[in-house]
């Protein structure tokens, strides 16, 4: 098994006895549920069996034909979409290549994210960017009506335009459109951006009805970015496949499935040991876009009905020189998922110097690798000491496999998670409260935002037509 869970610091915080059969018994009911479908949200589990079925479709082809065409025709690739539809391409990308992709990559387009953000100073940092570039846009969105991703993509369509020189079907030819499956007699005002690319012809992708955006990575949402990023999809898939097969057998106590293990650990602190907060902990600054996928899969998932824990993510050794203060012992409210991974095939080893004036020669012969392993134990074990556990996730390498391995990992075991404590792990609705006043405030027309802008008016004294 690639993934290994390791208790070992955990500072004796660990279930036993019928409490643990009991915690244990209530992971496999949510296993259960989670695998036959007899769970909240069960129209949306696509993403719980893709891994194995998707290699044999037409889409899956078409990607990798797709990502060569673009790194033929492109020097940059512009990712527009946000959230679910934008944050697992980036995490892999980042995770199986670098941080510094766009600065190492060979042979491969620049790879810059956008419709994220509404600040016109990210736009502008940006439009320098790509300023006398060839560029090929993917946008991705699922509803297709997303403020933030519909507002870029307007925007860098234009761009597009200027560049191939008003030439329509040039410019057209380089838009890539991930959405909303064809569905025949569906009603016009749904699939906006589908609509649009049956209208212009641009090349279409399908988000799966049944995957909410947090769980679809692996589908063509995240796997088109990543392909042009010089990514094995294979592997990756492989990975996550495996990961499926391994987790799909319940298991019958604690030590048999690490996936279940892992949800009935976050439970048991989160209902018998008050944590409020888990920290998704990484020794590698690669990992930080994982991270933030982490923060959503999770957050968007269990945060709902006044439940859930809240996620966080932290990068080790350097966020020990900031939040590792309050880990250590600000509030008592936290645990740590760590992430470790065993060691690169390029090796720092440490050196003596002559008169060591920096003190540091008893660090010679050990490699980076090491220091930074040890400094991950160290961690982990004053942080059990001041009551903060660590559950211990490792795997082998940052690889494609590996991370593919870890996403199906992370995603089944939320699904569990969000069953434990009783809410549907497949939904958002609270996503859409901003989107109602921003709408309103903006001055969209139609009843149900008039109705909400005599709701500000009457509730915050705030008047929406007001500058
Ligand atoms: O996980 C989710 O479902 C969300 O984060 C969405 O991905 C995000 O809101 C973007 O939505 P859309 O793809 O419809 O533009």
């Amino acid at each position: 098994m690639a993934l290994k869970l390791n208790t070992d610091y955990t500072g004796g915080q660990l279930p036993a006895g019928a409490l643990a059969a009991e915690i244990y018994a209530r992971a496999k009911q949510a296993h259960l549920d989670l695998e036959n479908g007899t769970g909240q949200g069960a129209g949306m589990r696509g993403w719980l069996r893709f891994p194995a079925e998707y290699p044999k479709t037409e889409e899956y082809g078409r990607i990798k034909a797709t990502a060569r065409e673009i790194a033929e025709q492109a020097e940059v690739l512009l990712v527009i979409g946000i959230g679910g539809s934008y944050l697992g391409a980036r995490a892999v990308i980042e995770a199986v290549k670098s941080r510094y992709y766009n600065e190492t990559r060979e042979n491969t387009p620049a790879i810059y994210f956008t419709g994220n953000t509404l600040s016109e100073s990210d736009y502008a940092d940006l439009d320098k960017l790509i300023e006398g570039k060839k560029f090929c846009i993917n946008v991705i969105s699922k509803s297709g009506k997303t403020l933030e991703c519909a507002v870029a993509f307007r925007y860098y369509k234009a761009k597009l335009l200027e560049s191939c020189n008003g030439d329509a079907e040039r410019a057209n030819s380089r838009i890539y459109v991930t959405t909303d499956p064809y569905e025949p007699g569906r009603a016009p005002e749904e699939g906006t951006l589908l609509k649009a690319a049956l209208e212009h012809g641009w090349r279409r992708f399908v988000v799966p009805k049944d995957m909410g955006g947090r769980y679809s990575v692996l589908s063509a949402v995240g796997l088109l970015p990543i392909a042009c990023a010089g990514i094995g999809l294979d592997a990756l898939i492989a990975g996550a496949a495996a990961a499926q097969t391994a987790y799909e057998r319940p298991g019958e106590a604690f030590g048999e499935n690490p996936c279940i293990d892992y949800a009935a650990l976050r439970y048991y602190y989160y209902r018998h040991r008050r944590k409020a907060v888990e920290i998704f902990a990484g020794y590698e600054p690669s990992m930080v876009m994982f991270g933030e996928w982490y923060k959503q899969l999770l957050g968007e998932s269990e945060g709902k009905r006044g439940q859930g824990l809240f996620p966080a993510a932290v990068t080790f050794t350097t966020d020990l020189h900031s939040l590792g203060q309050y880990i250590q012992q600000g509030r008592r409210i936290l645990f740590e998922t760590v992430l470790t991974f065993g060691q690169a095939a390029n090796s720092i080893a440490l050196w003596e110097e002559p008169g060591d004036g920096d003190g540091l020669n008893y660090l010679s012969g050990k490699s980076l690798f090491e220091v930074n392993r040890t400094a991950f134990k160290a961690t982990a074990l004053a942080h059990a000491k001041g009551r903060c556990p660590s559950l211990v996730l490792e795997l082998p390498r940052r690889d494609a496999y590996n991370i593919g391995w870890l996403i199906y990992f992370f995603e089944k075991a939320c699904a569990i998670s969000g069953y434990m404590i009783g809410v549907n792990p497949f939904d958002q609705d609270g996503v859409e409260q901003y989107k109602k006043f921003m709408f309103a405030l903006l001055g969209k027309q139609g009843k149900k935002h008039d109705q909400i802008r005599a709701l500000i008016k009457r509730t915050y004294g705030l008047d929406a037509n007001e500058k």
